[in-house]
């Protein structure tokens, strides 16, 4: 293990000025992005899908990393050259998705356990060898009656350990994301109590298994009332209620947070961002490591017509010049 690279690649991960793009979704996920857009579903419609954002040109400008999935690892841009080229010519990190998606806990309330674990090590040295510099493990909790269970988060706290600890020995830079789910109508105290108690089991997991903080990123879900709920919370406290459970609970060791999405509205979550940046200096960088808030408004123009990419690509340039704004707490909607 190499703790200097380690670490390094860590910090670049969360570099201020710059962001991460989650371009890693499974081949179920990315099938139904296509077919909600009218596009079949074809290995070919997904490499194009994925060229839309690698392909753009001077995207380092604002990304420190780019998170791929297995098929894209492997694929090409239209001229032949691997997508993990283009992207490293841009300067940017090389990050790749190693959990295999989730599958229901039984006897549970719809609790889920992230699946992977399987042949890790190998995978993980193929990827490395492969030009990996970090990889991304996501479990969910939703929030519910009694949910998230103990055993929910000590099963999936242990998966996320196990597998940082496995990259940390390959020297690829884990981001250990235990994603709480904005689904539902819970208030924004719920939301503060499930993210506190799922990332308490987490850290101890990570702590029983000597996980090296510093050269590990987390990414994380804001503190939000559910997508269901009536209540009402301005920007401002979502970020206090996000910082503040992160605080309680996040040691200052970590490298950075990353936040994800989490089917927000994408102007939403910018503005929330924002307001989260405008309560530095915080223990840790942050950033965005967004998928959807990012991918969404771009998708919408190119809905799989080579005549749109032009336009696609504005638009994708200009969302991750807000997000970019956002970090600095300096976006203006
Ligand atoms: O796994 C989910 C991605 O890392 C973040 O996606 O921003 O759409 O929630 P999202």
């Amino acid at each position: 293990m190499d703790k200097e690279l380690l670490k390094s690649t860590a910090q670049k991960i969360v570099a201020p000025g710059k962001g991460v793009l989650a371009l890693d979704k499974s081949l179920p996920s990315a099938n139904k992005t296509l077919e909600e857009l009218g596009i079949e579903a074809t290995e070919e419609n997904r490499r194009r899908y994925r060229e839309l954002f690698i392909g753009t040109k001077g995207i380092g400008k604002y990304l420190n990393g780019i998170i791929l999935f297995d098929e894209s690892f492997r694929q090409k841009d239209s001229v032949g050259t691997p997508f993990v080229e283009i992207i490293k010519d841009e300067g940017i990190l090389v990050g790749i998705k190693v959990d295999k998606g989730t599958v229901p806990i039984p006897e549970t309330e719809g609790e889920k356990f992230a699946m992977g674990l399987d042949n890790l090590d190998a995978r993980l040295k193929e990827y490395f060898d492969g030009g990996a510099n970090f990889a991304k493990w996501r479990s969910v909790f939703p929030i519910g009656k009694d949910i998230p269970s103990r055993v929910a988060i000590e099963i999936n706290a242990d998966s996320l350990a196990l597998y940082a600890s496995l990259c940390q020995q390959t020297n690829i830079v884990p981001v250990v994301e235990p994603e709480v789910l904005y689904d539902g109508d819970h208030t924004i105290e719920e939301s503060f109590e499930a993210t506190l108690h799922v990332l308490k089991g987490v850290f101890n997991k990570l702590s029983a298994y000597k996980v090296d903080l510093d050269c590990l990123v987390l990414k994380t879900s804001m503190v939000l009332p559910g997508k269901l709920s009536n209540q009402k919370v301005s920007d401002k406290a979502i970020a206090q209620a996000t910082i503040e459970c992160l605080k309680e609970v996040v040691p200052p060791e970590v490298a950075g947070v990353l936040f994800l999405s989490g089917g927000q509205m994408p102007s939403d979550a910018t503005k929330h961002l924002n307001e989260i940046a405008k309560l530095e200096p915080l223990p840790w960088e942050v950033a965005f490591s967004f998928e959807r808030a990012i991918e969404d408004p771009a998708l919408q123009i190119w809905r799989g017509k080579d005549e749109n990419v032009k336009k696609a690509r504005v638009v994708f340039e200009e969302t991750l010049k807000n997000n970019v704004a956002a970090d600095a707490g300096e976006y203006k909607n």
